[in-house]
């Protein structure tokens, strides 16, 4: 029987939880495919993905750092898709006979999946503070302002960034012609703002630091929401001492997965027994 191929490319790559993702996945929907890890060389990724397309790989997931590299792969050879125009970077390949290299990114449509449809958070004219002004902030910019909320404000440690972030979500709103209001902030900034939902996508949790927002930004039924997983981060305990509801990235991992499983095959899996299995893997 003819398998369809795919896998994730990054470096690096051993920890990835992707292969175990897409493998229940395909299980539980019946899809004939594969699914593995592929560790490329930092200045080797366009000769990885092209050798991978000569043995006839479908499409391809990217992490670190190759997601801007995916980007720029597709511009010259297919498609970018509007949501990885507007994150900048790409987490899902598609390669298709009509379309050539097709760069979409589902880690916006991940996340707001995980909060709207796991965590049952409507974010309809929520109040919501995205910390950190990264790549993973970029990424999910669209998707967040396409449900809605009524104000995002960016901080980061780094203001320009947050400055940059932020114009790039009022770009998004201007061309989508709906009304959320975005502004960049500084951490000392934030003093005597109260928020419904704090999304950190620093890295400062993989250092254990601590970040200097105060602890009244969380507001009554707050909702903090971590895109680090597998440990306790400074910000998830200091939201969790604010009676904030606390959340980790593991959901959003999950539903980014579905949605290029969805991109791919055309079929949406169930990512409630995936997170069950994973989070009882991680006890
Ligand atoms: P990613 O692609 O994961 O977003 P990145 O582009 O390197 O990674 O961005 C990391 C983000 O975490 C940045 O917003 C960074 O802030 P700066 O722009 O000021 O560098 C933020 N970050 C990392 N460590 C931090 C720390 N200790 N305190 C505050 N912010 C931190």
């Amino acid at each position: 029987m003819l398998v369809d191929k795919y896998a994730v490319i990054g470096n690096p790559i051993a920890h990835s939880k992707s292969p175990l993702i897409h493998a229940e996945f395909a299980h539980q929907t019946g899809q004939t495919m594969s699914y593995e890890a592929i560790l490329a060389p930092i200045d080797g990724f366009d000769a990885t993905v092209n050798a991978l397309m000569a043995k006839g790989y479908k499409g391809l997931n990217v992490t670190v750092p190759f997601k801007f590299d995916a980007l720029r792969f597709a511009s010259g050879r297919g498609k970018v898709n509007v949501f990885a125009a507007t994150a900048g970077a790409s987490n899902t390949l598609i390669f298709d006979g009509v379309n050539g290299v097709v760069a979409d990114n589902t880690d916006g449509v991940g996340l707001v999946n995980d909060i709207t449809k796991n965590l049952k958070f409507d974010l309809r004219n929520k109040k919501v503070l995205v910390l950190g002004s990264g790549g993973a902030t970029f990424g999910v910019l669209q998707p967040l302002a396409e449900a809605n909320p009524a104000l995002v404000v960016i901080a980061n440690r780094t203001f320009t960034k947050a400055e940059e972030a932020a114009r790039r979500l009022i770009e998004i709103v201007q061309a989508s012609r709906s009304n959320v209001l975005s502004m960049a902030k500084r951490f000392e900034e934030l003093d005597g703002m109260q928020f419904d939902l704090i999304i950190n996508s620093t890295s400062a949790g993989l250092t254990d630091s601590v970040l200097p927002i105060p602890d009244s930004i969380f507001a009554q039924g707050c909702l903090a929401y971590d895109m680090m997983y597998g440990r306790e981060t400074p910000f998830m305990a200091q939201a969790r001492r604010n009676g904030a509801q606390v959340a980790d990235g593991l959901g959003m991992l999950v539903e980014q997965a579905a949605e290029a499983f969805y991109l791919w095959r055309g079929v949406r899996p169930d990512t409630q027994p995936v997170m069950e299995k994973l989070r009882s893997l991680a006890k």
